[in-house]
């Protein structure tokens, strides 16, 4: 069994931090998010990665390299433009052979790790060698993974029959035949290369995965179900964003490696890495502070993730991702944030009193 990451794509909905950088290396409790994703392929006993990359490409391949500090092997197989989900797949197709694999989008998260999906496709495929009673039981070409959702509308959707067997998809649809969302995990056997190759762009111009294995299901081919156990995310946009950050630091583990001063002290789980530093702060968990980052005369509080190198003095922060080296001075109260790297906001005290910007594209500023 391969794996298929797909690190591409164009990020729209994460900007500006994307302007500059790949959505899938924003950090959640500072891991960028597309790791997640390559160690539950290595924990799954996955050894050969292919990872899709776009635009971002360089600085996805100086993250993750040659895979070899996840056990991995990683081959990289540049996309020139987003031309859908199909499209990896179709572009994909010397790197996968005709082994079956494990495709994941690179913005997702999931609680639960990838073997008991990769075992229950396995153990079904085993059982369609065994000639049973009612006849033969055809081998599935195809397995997804599904999720209750109260909001259909928003996601691809499964329509699946009373044998299990999944009978109709459907993208973003008005009228949804169910709750079923579709989760950016499938498992396909090689079947699915005739089917990217047969299908035709979509009215949006991208080769859709779900119109792919809608064709397997056209073509007589079983699609499987499986359903999702525990939460997943697509992190996409900032309050998914802030959310997969929350559950992820929810299962902390506290560590203090860096230097605390007597004026400072933490509750609940922290951690705090070597070459931290806490001068007369306060941290509240579950937060992380990254290495090499000062905190003078602050508080963090819950649910906050402090990448390396970043400065905090005489500010209060809470449910918030901070990315590396930013500079929060004088800030108050500060909350549900997304801040990117080396960036700066602080209270100066400047004559007149007033709020001074100088923001980029695509930002968005709530103020108190
Ligand atoms: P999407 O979220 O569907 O695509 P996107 O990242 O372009 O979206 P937006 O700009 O609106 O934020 O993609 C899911 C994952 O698949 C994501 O990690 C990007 C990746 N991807 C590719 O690698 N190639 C593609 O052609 C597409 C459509 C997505």
């Amino acid at each position: 069994m391969k794996g298929l990451i797909l690190s591409g794509g164009a990020g729209t909905r994460l900007r500006p931090i994307t302007h500059t950088s790949a959505k899938q290396l924003v950090p959640v409790a500072n891991k960028p998010i597309l790791f997640y994703g390559i160690e539950d392929m290595a924990a799954a006993g996955i050894t050969e990665i292919g990872i899709i990359t776009g635009e971002t490409g360089p600085e996805v391949r100086e993250a993750v390299g040659d895979g070899s500090q996840f056990g991995v092997q990683v081959t990289y197989i540049p996309q020139d433009a987003p031309l859908g989900l199909a499209h990896c797949v179709l572009i994909a197709r010397d790197f996968l052979g005709d082994d079956d694999f494990v495709m994941y989008l690179g913005d997702n998260m999931l609680q639960q790790g990838l073997e008991s999906f990769i075992e229950r496709f396995e153990a079904d495929r085993r059982r369609a060698d065994q000639p049973t009673l009612e006849g033969a039981h055809p081998a599935p070409a195809a397995q997804i993974l599904l999720c209750e959702v109260p909001d259909p509308q928003r996601f691809g959707v499964a329509e699946v029959d009373a044998e299990g067997h999944v009978v109709h998809l459907v993208e973003k649809p008005e009228h949804p035949p169910s709750n079923l969302a579709l989760v950016g995990v499938y498992l396909f056997t090689a079947a699915i290369h005739e089917a990217v190759a047969a299908i035709e762009p979509s009215p949006r111009g991208e080769l859709e995965i779900t119109d792919a294995i809608q064709w397997l299901i056209d073509h007589g081919r079983p699609v499987r179900h499986d359903l999702l156990e525990g939460w997943w995310l697509d992190t996409g946009k900032k309050d998914p964003l802030l959310e997969s950050n929350r559950r992820v630091l929810d299962d902390l583990e506290s560590r203090v490696d860096g230097t605390l001063d007597e004026a400072s002290d933490i509750d609940g789980r922290v951690v705090i890495e070597a070459g931290a530093e806490l001068v007369n702060s306060r941290v509240r968990g579950p937060a992380i502070i990254g290495s090499g980052t000062r905190l003078v005369d602050s508080y963090v509080g819950p649910y906050t993730a402090i990448a390396a190198d970043c400065v905090i003095t005489d500010s209060e922060i809470e449910n918030s991702v901070v990315l590396e080296r930013a500079r929060i001075e004088g800030v108050p109260r500060l909350v549900d944030s997304l801040i990117g790297r080396d960036t700066d906001v602080r209270r100066s005290g400047q004559r007149p009193t007033a709020t001074r910007l100088m923001i980029g594209d695509h930002c968005s500023i709530d103020l108190e």
